[in-house]
């Protein structure tokens, strides 16, 4: 049975515990956890559904849980800012490690960590589910046949239907804006698509146009007198099938408290233009005020030859053979989390501590990759000037 060790326990590492660990690797053990929601975790533990355990033993940190826990392997899943302290950390030990994607949320964070895992034996599978997944897998293939002949130009779309989830107060300054949270999934992918990685960025985002507003602080439905004709009450997008997940009261996404373009806000949309260092160039478009049937995620890619095409929304595939009488479309199954790559990633996680693979296939390069194009992209939009993406040197 193979002994994990969990740092931040929170909703992502419960669905991942309970879903697609339990789906490749039924009986692993938790011998540690680092979090300090120690009451709230054990009270929901059960109802999760990530371990049959009855008793998870708590450590205050990671060098306790190593040290009295011996996990096989590490899962850090904390929020967004503590994921390159942790890695850090977790880098000395030499044991394979599950790191929550955005690996760092500023560049002194994201060099700290490249710093500390040139010398570390540690193999880490960086949460990016996309670029492992059946469709994303095949779509890859396709390009590797050679069969679309060398790829030269790649556009990613993402319409995002759940989008309300990153206008509640704070979330900016949690999440430091959509390309690192959202995008550094979709540049990773489109990296992997292209085999080569982003060398300089353009990009523009539009911000404070949609969410975010003028009601007043501290503002929920229940008390909003506009909540039978807002769009966003849970009424309204219960009957209209515009909620994401569980359809409950919540913050107003109109308020002062979602923030300002001069305070901080996730944009509401935002795209880049990239070049690629193989000399390839391409777009990447994502739209959060999307909902229901709009919702997209997907690139085409096109070399002389032909133009890939892959949506996961429609788990669909067509290949278009540009100087050929044939068009091929290939359909894969659909429902499984995070389409299919969540699986894929325990997979890699599992074989990694078994020693069955010595790489894994996103390893602390390709987290690190994207995070220094999702920053260029940041201050692209910011300066209005393109931005060359820090190499990664490892
Ligand atoms: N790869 C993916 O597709 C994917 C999907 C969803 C979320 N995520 C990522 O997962 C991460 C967690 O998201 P979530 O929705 O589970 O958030 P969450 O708030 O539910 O979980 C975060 C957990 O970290 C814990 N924590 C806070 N401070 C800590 C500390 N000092 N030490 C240890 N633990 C600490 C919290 O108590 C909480 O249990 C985010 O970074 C998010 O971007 C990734």
């Amino acid at each position: 049975m193979i002994r994990l060790g969990i740092v931040g326990y929170g909703h992502r590492m419960a669905c991942f515990m309970g879903g697609p660990m339990k789906n490749v690797e039924p009986d692993f053990q938790v011998v540690g956890v680092v979090d300090p929601a120690e009451a709230f975790i054990r009270k929901r533990l059960a109802d999760w559904g990530c371990t049959d355990q009855k008793e998870v033993p708590f450590y205050p940190d990671v060098a306790t849980l190593v040290r009295e826990g011996k996990p096989d392997g590490l899962l850090i899943g904390t929020n967004c800012a503590m994921h390159t302290p942790f890695a850090i950390q977790a880098a000395e030990y030499g044991l394979p490690l599950f790191l929550e994607k955005p690996v760092s949320t500023s560049m002194e964070q994201a060099v700290a960590l490249e710093k500390a895992f040139r010398k570390s034996k540690t193999e880490v599978v960086v949460s990016f589910p996309l670029r492992v997944s059946p469709l994303c897998v095949r779509a890859q293939q396709a390009i590797e046949s050679g069969e679309i002949g060398r790829p030269e130009h790649i556009a990613g779309l993402n319409y995002v239907p759940y989008g309300t989830v990153y206008y509640t107060p704070g979330s900016y300054q949690s999440l430091q804006g959509l390309f690192l949270q959202k995008a550094t999934h979709d540049l990773d992918y489109m990296m992997g698509l292209m085999g080569s990685r982003v060398r300089r960025v353009g990009a523009m985002a539009s911000k404070g146009r949609v969410f975010g507003g003028s009601k007043p602080a501290g503002l929920v439905c229940s008390k909003c007198d506009e909540a039978e004709t807002c769009k966003e009450s849970p009424k309204n997008r219960q009957r209209n099938g515009s909620a994401s997940g569980k359809n409950k009261d919540h913050a107003c996404v109109f308020s002062v408290d979602i923030g300002t373009p001069e305070t901080g806000i996730c944009e509401d949309s935002s795209s880049c233009v990239l070049e690629f260092e193989s000399g390839a160039t391409g777009v990447y478009t994502q739209v959060f005020f999307s909902r229901r049937d709009a919702g997209r995620r997907g690139s085409i890619v096109s070399g002389y030859d032909g133009t890939v095409s892959f949506d996961w929304y429609r788990n669909d595939i067509t290949l278009v053979h540009h100087h050929k009488p044939f068009t091929d479309t290939f359909t894969s199954k659909g429902g499984a989390n995070h389409f299919g790559g969540d699986d894929e990633l325990a997979s890699d996680f599992v074989d990694l501590i078994h020693g069955r693979i010595k790489r894994s296939r996103t390893p602390i390069e390709t987290g690190l990759a994207s995070v220094y194009a999702c920053l260029a992209a940041k201050e692209s939009s910011e300066t209005g000037r393109f931005v060359e993406v820090r190499p990664v040197e490892m």
